[in-house]
């Protein structure tokens, strides 16, 4: 897998003669697998057109706040949940003041302002501007902010001026771009995820299952993989690509998947069940196809294992971290659920929404333990997932 694949970035272009450079910048992130949007301020759009921008990235360029068509479908606030990170190259003298001040001045310094994703600035600019105290200052203010400075490079400018101000070299600049996502908090470490919707047969062509996809549970096997751990997948009906990176294990009904699991759980470090389990199978699953009568059919169902509470139960256990999917009553069910089951955590996902949730690709959690409890606003389950990853080490690790 390519270090930006399936990697979402926003790439703010701004008012530097180095615009020119920006679609090669698109480029070098794509060669690494990412997505790419770019918004293109005013400054930006005098040196590069938009129509570069779009044709290289394959995507309608962004360039205006109050652009009502945007606000729509893609405003800034979608556009800063959207992004994995946000790479602004070239950054400008003024862009970098604007951030630092925090205004919200154009739909840049919006986008910026309403994310939570990692933020890179690549400055680009004569010699003499970088080294002026302005600048400087502004960028240690961004900084201590956490956001990331590809430092420029030393050398001959468009100006004629000799010195450190040219944008890094476009390759350098989305390498530094991958390196925000690779980490080494799970390094030697292995978690079990079991994900999708189990299929319960009642005869050889129908089946009793339920809505999940599994895209929960892949958000939580990228992040671990990007943090470094070994995974292992045990995963029913999913409606998404699973990673090539992790041990994928295909299963049908939740007592396959039950045995699955313990085969496969010893020396685990953490267990994460994601999947949404049948709690009943059909008792006599019938060797032909049942055939249309006009009375009344009853299946008779009786309760599957569950998977979570015999992990739970065994000696060595892994750190086990359970969902609870409800409609109802929401933060007792899901605290009923972490005494009950056991488990160390439990995450609560309320699947009555349309909006996020069950099927969406979006979702919005609370991460319960005995004595804490954080909420993780909607956003996209990739996002998510990575917040839940960082939890469970800050936690348990
Ligand atoms: N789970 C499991 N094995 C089962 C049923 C559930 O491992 N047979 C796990 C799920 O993967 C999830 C947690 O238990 O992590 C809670 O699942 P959920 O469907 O929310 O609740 P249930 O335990 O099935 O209870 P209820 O249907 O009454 O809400």
């Amino acid at each position: 897998m390519k270090t930006l694949t399936n990697k979402r970035i926003v790439l703010g272009v701004s008012g530097s003669i180095a615009a020119y450079k920006a679609p090669d910048v698109v480029r070098r992130l794509q060669d690494l697998g990412a997505e790419v949007r770019a918004i293109l301020t005013q400054g930006g759009a005098k040196f590069i057109t938009e129509l570069s921008l779009q044709a290289t990235s394959k995507n309608k360029v962004h360039n205006n706040l109050w652009d009502n068509e945007a606000e729509l479908s893609m405003g800034h606030i979608e556009l800063a949940k959207w992004a994995d990170a946000i790479l602004i190259a070239p950054a400008s003298a003024n862009t970098i003041a604007n951030l630092s001040a925090g205004k919200a001045c154009d739909l840049l310094t919006n986008v910026v302002l309403a994310t939570d994703a990692p933020v890179l600035i690549a400055p680009a600019m004569n010699q003499q501007m970088y080294a002026s105290s302005a600048v400087k200052d502004n960028l240690s203010v961004l900084l201590a902010r956490n956001i990331k400075l590809i430092s420029p490079e030393f050398g001959e400018q468009a100006c004629g001026d000799v010195g450190e101000g040219r944008l890094t070299e476009p390759s350098k600049i989305a390498k530094q771009v991958s390196e925000v996502f690779s980490s080494t908090k799970l390094t030697g470490k292995k978690i079990l995820i079991t994900l999708g919707a189990t299929i319960e047969p009642i005869d050889p062509v129908r089946y009793l299952s339920n809505h999940s996809s599994g895209k929960m549970g892949m958000a939580l096997a990228r992040a671990s993989i990007e943090a470094g751990a070994k995974v292992t997948l045990i995963y029913g009906n999913v409606s998404i690509p699973l990673s090539e990176e992790s041990t994928n294990i295909l299963v049908g009904s939740g007592e396959e998947m039950h045995q699955a699991v313990m085969e496969n759980i010893k020396d685990q470090d953490v267990f994460i069940a994601c999947a949404a389990v049948s709690d009943y199978r059909v008792k006599n699953i019938e060797k032909n196809k049942i055939k249309k009568e006009n009375t009344e059919l009853t299946l008779e169902l009786i309760p599957n294992k569950d998977i979570l509470v015999d992990v739970c139960k065994l000696k060595q256990k892994p750190i086990c971290i359970g969902f609870a999917a409800e409609t109802q009553n929401l933060i007792e069910n899901a605290q009923n659920k972490l005494k009950n089951k056991g488990c160390d955590a439990i995450i609560l996902n309320d699947v009555s929404k349309r909006d996020f949730g069950f099927k969406n690709d979006e979702n919005e959690v609370v991460f319960l333990t005995k004595k804490y409890s954080q909420k993780i606003e909607k956003n996209s389950k990739q996002i998510i997932g990575r917040k839940i990853i960082e939890i469970i080490v800050e936690k348990f690790l």
